[in-house]
């Protein structure tokens, strides 16, 4: 039976306590929230992930700008931002990301400006923000159509989008599950069973994430239309073969996809 949205979230409040990117942290060996494991981590991030900051997060779009990040997880994107922005505010429907980040900026001699809040009701007035980005959540909430009605709202005339989600049409999705990404091809939605959520998203102890869904770039033009410009890119591809393929294969058939959209 699906779950209804409240559930979604009271699972995603619980689920997401503990931050995403805490596997990662493990592999690393980081055992504290120092910050030179904090660098540590972010390094770490920002080299698994080199187009982020070269194609996405891009100085020119909210170097002393009002920004909102939605959905912290560890931190390194929301810290960069903190660190560039004019003005920059933090949510996350779980407590865990949102203490890490006001630790993080209090580490920086930043205002702690993290908060908990659901990206489905932002507390932000209309035309507020000049760049709004959001990695790896909007998939997770359980109503993607809401989270790009909401940030529409909070986004100025003019100012920027950037979100991932994961890509219904993947290599991933092909190798693994090549008669259920076929058949996909004529459903509306692809939403991810328990097994099939553990492949993208699970905690230390090996739970999958609540709930997870994958979109088609059809998809996501459509719900982007009301956005005068929505460009998508695909983006990342799976460990082992990953330094040979994320710059080639995985632009065409990479796990995410990249939206960037102008108000
Ligand atoms: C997969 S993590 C991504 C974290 C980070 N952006 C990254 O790339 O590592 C998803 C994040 O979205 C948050 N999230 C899930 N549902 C949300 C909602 N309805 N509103 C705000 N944040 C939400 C989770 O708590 C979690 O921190």
């Amino acid at each position: 039976m699906p779950l209804l949205q409240a559930e979604i979230d009271s699972k995603n409040a619980q689920f997401w306590n503990e931050l995403c990117g805490s596997l990662a942290a493990k592999k690393l060996k980081i055992s504290d929230f120092s910050k030179e494991s904090i660098k540590k981590f972010d390094d770490w991030f920002f080299s698994f992930y080199p187009y982020l900051k070269k194609n996405y997060l891009t100085l020119d779009k909210f170097r002393n700008k009002k920004v909102l990040e939605i959905g912290l997880g560890y931190g390194s994107v929301s810290q960069f931002l903190a660190e560039n922005a004019a003005y920059f505010s933090g949510i996350d429907i779980a407590e865990g990301p949102v203490n890490f980040l006001n630790h993080r900026l209090t580490l920086i001699e930043k205002l702690p400006c993290a908060r908990i809040m659901s990206v489905h009701k932002l507390n932000f007035q209309d035309n507020y923000f000049d760049f709004i980005v959001s990695i790896g959540c909007f998939h997770h909430t359980g109503n993607i159509k809401k989270c790009i009605e909401e940030v529409y709202r909070v986004l100025k005339p003019g100012g920027h989008l950037v979100f991932m989600c994961y890509n219904r049409y993947s290599l991933r999705e092909f190798l693994h599950r090549p008669l259920k990404t076929f058949i996909s091809l004529f459903k509306v939605a692809r939403i991810f069973n328990q097994a099939e959520r553990w492949h993208y998203d699970r905690n230390l102890v090996g739970e999958s994430a609540p709930f997870t869904e994958l979109v088609s770039k059809r998809q996501l033009v459509s719900l982007c239309q009301t956005f005068s410009l929505c460009n998508i890119r695909v983006e990342n591809f799976d460990e082992p073969l990953r330094k040979y393929f994320l710059n080639n294969i995985g632009k065409k058939l990479g796990t995410d996809l990249y939206i960037q959209c102008i108000k």
